[in-house]
């Protein structure tokens, strides 16, 4: 039985720990393409998605742990390249910039819309997912790792994506606090 939307916009969690297998490539292809009915100004369409394969997404584990070996020491750094190689599928999202910063602003925006869509469609298949923006996202040697031009594309989002092994509780504040009516 397919889900409500109510259902799926409601259930869907950010996942931190996943199960070992990999969904196949096809649920993934199909969830993307659905992604890009998000609305975005002009028709743009401004996203773009960097899909890696182990090999890629092994480099990266290894510069994060870097990166973090710098800041935090070796024992911390260790402990996320242990639960970054646990991640079986990884999208990165990038959105197009634009001479123009409005044109930009609103392309980053629709580009967000995409990344919704795209988590809500692999959720609405069992596939949970986590959109992260750590640090390594905007290092030089990410970008230079997974072929991004930053002065053309700027990365929205490092989506984890498999089979959730734990869904955790989330709440959220009643419409009542952040709703102002007008008469
Ligand atoms: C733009 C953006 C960046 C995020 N970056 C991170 C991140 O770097 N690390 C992380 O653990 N979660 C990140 N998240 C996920 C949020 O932490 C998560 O959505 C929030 O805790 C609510 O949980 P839920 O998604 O299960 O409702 C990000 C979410 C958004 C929208």
């Amino acid at each position: 039985m397919e889900s409500s939307i109510e259902q799926v916009i409601r259930g869907r969690r950010t996942i931190g720990s996943f199960l070992p297998d990999l969904p196949p490539a096809s649920e993934i292809e199909a969830a993307i393409e659905w992604a890009s009915w998000a609305p975005n100004h002009k028709k743009t369409e401004p996203w773009r998605i960097v899909w890696l394969g182990p090999e890629t997404a092994a480099a990266v584990v290894e510069l994060n742990s870097h990166l973090i070996a710098k800041t935090k020491g070796f024992a911390e750094a260790e402990k996320k390249r242990l639960t970054w190689s646990t991640i079986p599928g990884w999208l990165v999202v990038t959105s197009l910039r634009s001479a123009d910063s409005f044109r930009q602003e609103e392309d980053y925006a629709a580009s967000c819309c995409f990344i919704q869509n795209l988590l809500l469609a692999l959720w609405s298949k069992k596939i949970g997912t986590k959109w992260s923006t750590g640090d390594v996202t905007r290092d030089p040697q990410f970008h230079e790792l997974l072929g991004i031009d930053p002065a053309q594309e700027r990365v929205v989002g490092l989506i984890w994506y498999g089979y959730p092994a734990v869904i955790p509780e989330q709440n959220r504040q009643s419409p009542t606090s952040f709703v102002r009516k007008l008469k």
